[in-house]
């Protein structure tokens, strides 16, 4: 099974460069139809192999990265024992932690008292936002394997979804664009407060499953085909 998601994983790169030199010249809304295209591809595969969705073989397994000599999935971020208490609520954490001063979205628009990263998303900037080396695990500080490319968010969040601020029913009328979480059904099989929101805030782990357990790219909790994640809390 893994050696088939892998296979297709290359099939689909090597088919992503065939097309792309094809389709230079047609327009962006050309292109994005062929994006749905792969997405489709790649589920209608999902299907067929009955592929299993977990961690394994998803972006986040690092057992076959030279910077992680253990050749285990989970440790990189967990541990059995010792675990770093730091961060409140953080699941027996064995990665280092950001100590980084994160400038976060705000706009003239924006209802939501954002304040600095908490909870799950500081565990997920103590790797993207590029400040503590991937190798930081198990009480190692010297490591020197660094995220890059499209994965580094950076201490600046400014330009990215606001998150680590409380949704609620408060929060959903006065901004009068938004669901309100404690009824609203999320699609995953209950309402958004207890689907998407971790302690009634919005963090990364809202749109994100850590550990790809929808096997929907970019470890989406839910497919955003016709921005249906967007449209799972805005009412636009
Ligand atoms: C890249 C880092 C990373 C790896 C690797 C990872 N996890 Fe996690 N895990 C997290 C984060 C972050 C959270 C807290 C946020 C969340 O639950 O989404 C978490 C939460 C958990 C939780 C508690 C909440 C829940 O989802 O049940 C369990 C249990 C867990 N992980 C088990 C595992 C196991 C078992 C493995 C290996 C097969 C693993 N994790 C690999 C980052 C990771
Ligand atoms: C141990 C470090 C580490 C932690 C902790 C971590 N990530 Fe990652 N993440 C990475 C690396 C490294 C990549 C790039 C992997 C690659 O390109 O092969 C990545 C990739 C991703 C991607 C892109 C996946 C794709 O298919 O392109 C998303 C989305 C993501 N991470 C979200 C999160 C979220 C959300 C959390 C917290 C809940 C988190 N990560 C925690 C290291 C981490
Ligand atoms: C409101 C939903 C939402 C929240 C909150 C969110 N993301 Fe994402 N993220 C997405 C979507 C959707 C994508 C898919 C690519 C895109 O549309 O840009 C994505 C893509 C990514 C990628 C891949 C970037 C790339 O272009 O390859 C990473 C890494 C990532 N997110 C990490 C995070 C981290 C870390 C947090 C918290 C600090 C976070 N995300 C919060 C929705 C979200
Ligand atoms: C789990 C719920 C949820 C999901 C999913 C979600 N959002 Fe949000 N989003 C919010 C909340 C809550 C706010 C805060 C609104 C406010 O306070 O004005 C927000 C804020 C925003 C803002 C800033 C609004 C402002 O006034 O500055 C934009 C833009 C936005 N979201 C777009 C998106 C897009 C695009 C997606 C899909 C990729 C998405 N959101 C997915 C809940 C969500």
């Amino acid at each position: 099974m893994l050696a088939n998601f892998t296979l297709y994983k290359r099939q689909k790169t090597i088919w992503r460069t065939l097309f792309s030199e094809i389709f230079k010249k047609l327009t962006l809304n050309k292109m994005k139809t062929i994006n749905k295209f792969f997405a489709l591809l790649f589920v209608m595969a999902m299907a067929q192999y009955g592929l299993a969705q977990t961690i394994v073989g998803s972006a986040h397994d690092f057992s076959g990265d030279t910077w992680n000599p253990s050749g285990e999935v989970c440790i990189v971020c967990h541990t059995p024992h010792n675990a770093n208490t730091t961060v409140t609520d953080a699941p027996l954490w064995n990665h280092e932690v950001t100590t980084a001063t994160f400038t976060p979205y705000s706009s003239a628009t924006l209802d939501a008292a954002v304040g600095q990263p908490d909870a799950s998303s500081k565990l997920c900037l103590s790797c993207h936002d590029g400040t503590v080396a991937l190798d930081n695990f198990g009480g190692t500080t010297g490591g020197t394997n660094f995220i890059g490319g499209n994965d580094l968010l950076g201490t600046d969040l400014s330009n990215d979804h606001p998150i680590s601020f409380t949704y609620d029913p408060a929060l959903a009328s006065a901004d009068g664009g938004l669901f309100d979480p404690s009824t609203q059904n999320s699609g995953l099989g209950g309402v958004i407060n207890d689907d998407m929101l971790i302690g009634g805030k919005m963090e990364c782990a809202s749109c994100h499953d850590v550990h790809n357990g929808s096997g929907i790219g970019f470890l989406l909790v839910k497919s955003n085909a016709n921005s249906a994640l967007c449209l799972t809390c805005h009412n636009k």
